[in-house]
């Protein structure tokens, strides 16, 4: 049940710009993010407070670039109805979907991150969507000066966000006041989290539980998400088993 995930990844880069034709630099940069953050080998995995040290988790996946896929558009804004995913509509089309993570690296407007799509959906549009400025973490790069990337959102951390959306993780406050994500050792939060909360920050629902707001399922800013809980791994790793719909990852 903890054997290493092989995550095969495409970074599809399109652009209008060519700042927002991201370097190769750039993009390994987040496979770097992206292996430290679900294997626990993030710097920041020793901030975890004591409330949450026992729940907090090794997810236990390895992320391979397999190929960088580029291409030039007009189109400056994408929008999140996954234009950017068909070659007909101006885009890339995924690569191998059924084994393999597509990322589409573009600038989508109107202030959002990324997004992603939940396992169980259709495979010509899987995978996640990255705005440039928000993809990689200059750390991790040859040469940092060159790159474009924007605080506080500059160390990689929507990529961890949005896989572990298309990993089936939901937002740790449930899309509702006091909602539920799904998974059982994650608190109830009120609502969405931003910034970077003081340490102890209570929830008002019922119990008053203490929320955990550096999950990376909230929305608080990169420095202040580093962790995924052993019931947020335990959600994610059963997509990936034989008769679940990421089963073509397994091998
Ligand atoms: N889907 C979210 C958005 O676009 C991503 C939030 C990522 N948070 C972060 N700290 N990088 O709004
Ligand atoms: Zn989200
Ligand atoms: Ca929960």
């Amino acid at each position: 049940v903890n054997t290493t995930i092989e995550i095969p990844v495409v970074v599809n880069v399109i652009y209008s710009s060519s700042q927002q034709n991201i370097s190769e630099d750039q993009i390994q940069s987040q496979i770097v993010v992206l292996n430290r953050d679900f294997q626990a080998q993030n710097t920041d995995y020793s901030l975890v407070p004591a409330t949450f040290t026992g729940v907090k988790a090794n997810m236990n996946y390895k992320f391979t670039l397999k190929s960088i896929v580029r291409k030039q558009s007009s189109k400056s804004s994408w929008g999140t109805r996954d234009a950017m995913k068909s070659s007909k509509k101006g885009g890339i089309d995924p690569t191998t979907p059924d084994k393999t993570l597509n990322i589409w690296v573009c600038n989508i407007g109107g202030g959002i991150l990324g997004y992603a799509q939940f396992p169980g959906g259709s495979s010509t549009t899987d995978g996640v969507v990255i705005g440039p400025q928000y993809f990689g973490n200059k750390t991790f790069m040859a040469s940092p000066n060159s790159a474009y990337l924007a605080t506080p959102y500059d160390k990689g951390r929507t990529a961890t966000h949005e896989v572990g959306h298309w990993m089936n993780l939901r937002h740790i406050w449930g899309d509702a006041t006091c909602g539920s994500d799904l998974v059982n050792d994650t608190p109830t939060h009120n609502t969405a989290n931003y910034g970077c909360p003081a340490a102890n920050h209570k929830s008002t629902c019922a119990g008053a539980p203490v929320e955990m707001t550096m999950n990376y399922m909230d929305y608080t800013d990169d420095a202040c998400m580093y962790m995924f809980s052993v019931g947020q791994k335990t959600r994610a790793r059963a997509i990936f088993a034989s008769n679940g719909p990421r089963a073509g990852f397994s091998a």
